[in-house]
């Protein structure tokens, strides 16, 4: 099956009103280059001002908290970032994970009530260096999946994100990425039937205009989350380009 590349920027704790000029020229780019969806998740408190300076590109949000409403000091629920124009969420990024003490159940239900809400969700797993060091990182990370999909397919993605890859330089070889996703792809199948083919699996984890080409070749990478490289259009737009290639 033919998946559309989806290229999306996540850039965490990053970002000022004045850099929404990288978001502009990324807008640019992405209008340029139809065949691959392209996205970026900015802070929540960008997300209406980034909207409204590309009211045609799609701005997603980094976390949604799963209840609709209530006291939740300091959290935003997926109908507010609607209401803000966002598009889409990451959940289940390994920082909230780690820093934020996420269980799969917790990014499981975050999972169900961006989807409820019209978002597309991006949903994260991925092991550490000692899981994948001891020769347990597909089995890990198959489990992860199954214990945090939500029950519904449409409009999910995942990424696979190796913790030890983010920030850090350091990618899993071709084959290792070929192998976790062609691993992901057959759990998918297991929970959502035919329609588990047209779930993209996203690689993040130290993506870069030179090394997207190998990646995107990689069977069943569907494209990209990336970090560092999303926050300067300059960094950004050859990864959109090698999606468009790939
Ligand atoms: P990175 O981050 O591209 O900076 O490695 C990826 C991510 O955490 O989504």
């Amino acid at each position: 099956m033919t998946r559309r590349k989806l290229v999306a920027g996540n850039w965490k704790m990053h970002g000022l009103a004045a850099d929404l000029r990288e978001i502009e020229a990324i807008a640019a780019a992405a209008a340029q280059n139809p065949e691959v969806d392209v996205a970026m998740c900015v802070p929540a408190i960008l997300i209406e001002r980034a909207v409204r300076a590309v009211p045609r590109f799609a701005i997603g949000a980094q976390d949604v908290h799963h209840a609709e409403k209530g006291a939740h000091t300091g959290c935003t629920s997926a109908a507010m970032l609607v209401d803000a124009g966002a598009r889409l969420t990451i959940v289940g990024h390994s920082e909230r994970r780690e820093g934020q003490r996420e269980s799969d159940d917790e990014v499981r239900a975050k999972a169900t009530a961006g989807l409820a809400a019209g978002l597309d969700v991006i949903l994260c797993v991925g092991e550490s260096l000692p899981v994948r060091e001891a020769g347990d990182a597909v089995a890990t990370v198959a489990a992860q999946l199954d214990a945090s999909l939500p029950a519904n397919s449409e409009r999910l993605a995942i990424a696979y994100e190796p913790i030890w890859a983010i920030g850090t330089g350091k990618v899993p070889t071709v084959d290792d990425i070929a192998a976790m996703h062609s691993a992901l792809r057959s759990r998918l199948v297991a929970a959502f039937g035919a329609s588990g083919q047209a779930v993209r699996i996203l690689y993040g984890g130290s993506v870069k205009g030179s090394n997207a080409d190998e990646i995107f070749a990689v069977a069943d990478v569907d494209g990209a989350l990336v970090g560092g490289a999303s926050l300067a259009a300059a960094d950004f737009i050859p990864i959109i380009e090698a999606a468009a290639r790939g």
